[in-house]
This record gives structure tokens, C-alpha cells and sequence, in this order.
């Protein structure tokens, strides 16, 4: 057996083609506030994060037409892109992927948004969903 790795649901990222517009729907459908915002121009994507309690609502927008949230974009259309799972340690959760025979997209982890340490797991092998596990 395998130690619980998984310590929060840390934020469930949505594409969407305008992020004001998302913001804003959050903002006054739910009442919701803007965490944190920041572009982060090495996945070519702008983040909008809505708290709601210790997890976030990742609002994701593309901005070059060669990130990887602009091709889902262009061929799913709006809708969950990821979920990100807070861990306590993001190599040893990406190790036991690998341990256990999974695909990933990062071979080791990286800096992500709000200085966290991210790493992605690819949907293939892990029933059809993107994972990225966030250490805080
Ligand atoms: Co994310």
C-alpha cells in the first residue's frame, strides 16, 4: 500500500476563452474574489485564482496561440482543463507515478504559479483526467 499523498483538493483549473468575462461570472453569480492573478508566460497562460475555502477555482485563458490551454481550447472548447492536487512533496508524489507505471508530463518537478512547485501527470493512465500536484 501506498502512504496518502493527496493532503487538499488544491484548485480545479477551467479554460476559458475570456478570462474578465469568467471573473466577472464568478464575481457576481457567486460572489466570488480574486486570490491571486498572474500570466505565466512559460505555459503561455494567464491565471485568475477564486478562493473557496483552503481550494482554488483556476480560471485559465491562453495567451499564445501555441499554449497547450489555446489548443484544448480550439478542440474542447471551454470547460475543466485539470485538477491539481496539493501534496506535501511533489517529487515523491511524482515518483510514486512513475513507481506505478504512469505517464507523465513533467519528468521532475517546476516552478508554478503563487511559488508553488508543480508537476504535471499526463490523462493517459490516469483516466483521462490532467493531474497537476502542487506543493505550497
Ligand atoms: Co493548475
Amino acid at each position: 500500500m501506498t502512504d496518502m499523498l493527496l493532503t487538499e483538493i488544491d484548485h480545479v483549473a477551467i479554460a476559458v476563452p475570456d478570462l474578465d468575462a469568467a471573473v466577472a461570472y464568478y464575481e457576481q453569480t457567486f460572489g466570488a474574489t480574486v486570490a491571486h492573478r498572474e500570466r505565466i508566460d512559460s505555459d503561455g497562460v494567464e491565471e485568475a485564482l477564486l478562493k473557496v475555502a483552503d481550494s482554488y477555482i483556476q480560471l485559465l485563458t491562453p495567451v499564445s496561440d501555441d499554449s497547450p490551454v489555446a489548443k484544448f481550447l480550439e478542440k474542447k472548447g471551454p470547460g475543466i482543463h485539470h485538477v491539481g492536487y496539493r501534496v506535501t512533496d511533489c517529487a515523491v508524489a511524482l515518483q510514486s507515478v512513475k513507481d506505478q507505471g504512469g505517464q507523465v508530463i513533467d519528468q521532475a518537478p517546476r516552478p508554478g504559479s503563487r511559488g508553488t512547485t508543480v508537476a504535471f501527470v499526463h490523462p493517459k493512465g490516469a483516466f483521462g483526467t490532467l493531474i497537476e500536484l502542487v506543493q505550497e
